[in-house]
C-alpha cells in the first residue's frame, strides 16, 4: 500500500485538503495526516470541522487516514529512514512554503517536507495567496529548485464547474496527479 504524507496548514482551501485525503483513500492508499495548528482553524472556519479526525475527512476507509501530531519532532515522518511514497501541503501557506524554502524543521510538516526533498522523494506543495510577493516567488522557485513540485491551488473553469466541491475535487485531482496518483480519481477529473 502507497504511503502518502499530507499536511494541512493555515491557507485558505480546508476542501481542498478533504477532497485530496478522500481521493487518496480511494486509490488505496495510506494517508498519513499532518494539520497546523491555524490549518485546524481554518477546517473549522471553512468546512466546520471541529476536530480534525479520519472520520470527519473521509465518509469511508477512515482506516487508511493515520494522524501525527504537528509538535511531534520524534514521530517516524520526521526520520528520512522511514520511507513514503510522497508528500503533498495542500493548502500550503505562505508560512509554510517559506520554512521549506529555507530548508527549515521547526515542526513535523517542515521537517518531513524537508526529509522528502534531501532524500529525493515527491513533495508536492499547493501554495494558495493571492498576490504574491517577491519574497513568495522566491520562495517557490527556491523550493522548486530543490526538488518540490509547485502545484498552485488554482481551478480552471473550461470544464463548467458545477459546484465548490467539482472545484475542490479539479484542484485536488491535479495535486494527486503531481503524486503519481491516478488510479479512481477519473471521476474527479474534468478532462
Ligand atoms: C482566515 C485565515 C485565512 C488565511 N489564508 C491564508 C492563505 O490563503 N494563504 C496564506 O499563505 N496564509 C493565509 N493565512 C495566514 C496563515 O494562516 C499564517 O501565515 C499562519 O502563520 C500559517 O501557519 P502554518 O503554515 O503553520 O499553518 C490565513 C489566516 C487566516 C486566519
Amino acid at each position: 500500500m502507497r504511503q502518502i504524507v499530507v499536511a494541512i496548514t493555515g491557507a485558505s482551501g480546508a476542501v481542498y485538503a478533504r477532497s485530496l485525503v478522500r481521493m487518496l483513500v480511494r486509490s488505496a492508499c495510506r494517508v498519513h495526516v499532518i494539520v497546523s495548528p491555524r490549518g485546524a482553524q481554518l477546517m473549522q472556519m471553512e468546512l466546520g470541522i471541529e476536530h480534525v479526525t479520519a472520520q470527519a475527512l473521509v465518509e469511508c476507509g477512515s482506516d487508511r487516514v493515520v494522524f501525527h501530531e504537528y509538535a511531534d519532532m520524534v514521530d517516524a515522518l520526521a526520520s528520512g529512514s522511514v520511507n513514503t511514497d510522497g508528500m503533498a501541503v495542500c493548502p500550503c501557506s505562505m508560512h509554510t512554503l517559506a520554512e521549506v524554502a529555507a530548508g527549515m524543521g521547526s515542526n513535523l510538516i517542515t521537517r518531513a517536507a524537508h526529509v522528502h526533498l534531501k532524500q529525493r522523494r515527491t513533495l508536492v506543495l499547493a501554495p494558495r495567496e493571492m498576490p504574491l510577493s517577491v519574497i513568495d516567488l522566491e520562495n517557490m522557485l527556491r523550493a522548486a529548485r530543490a526538488g518540490a513540485v509547485i502545484a498552485p491551488a488554482c481551478p480552471a473553469f473550461y470544464t463548467e464547474l458545477k459546484s465548490v466541491q467539482a472545484v475542490a475535487d479539479f484542484v485536488a485531482s491535479r495535486v494527486a496527479d503531481c503524486l503519481g496518483i491516478h488510479e479512481e480519481i477519473e471521476e474527479f477529473r474534468s478532462l
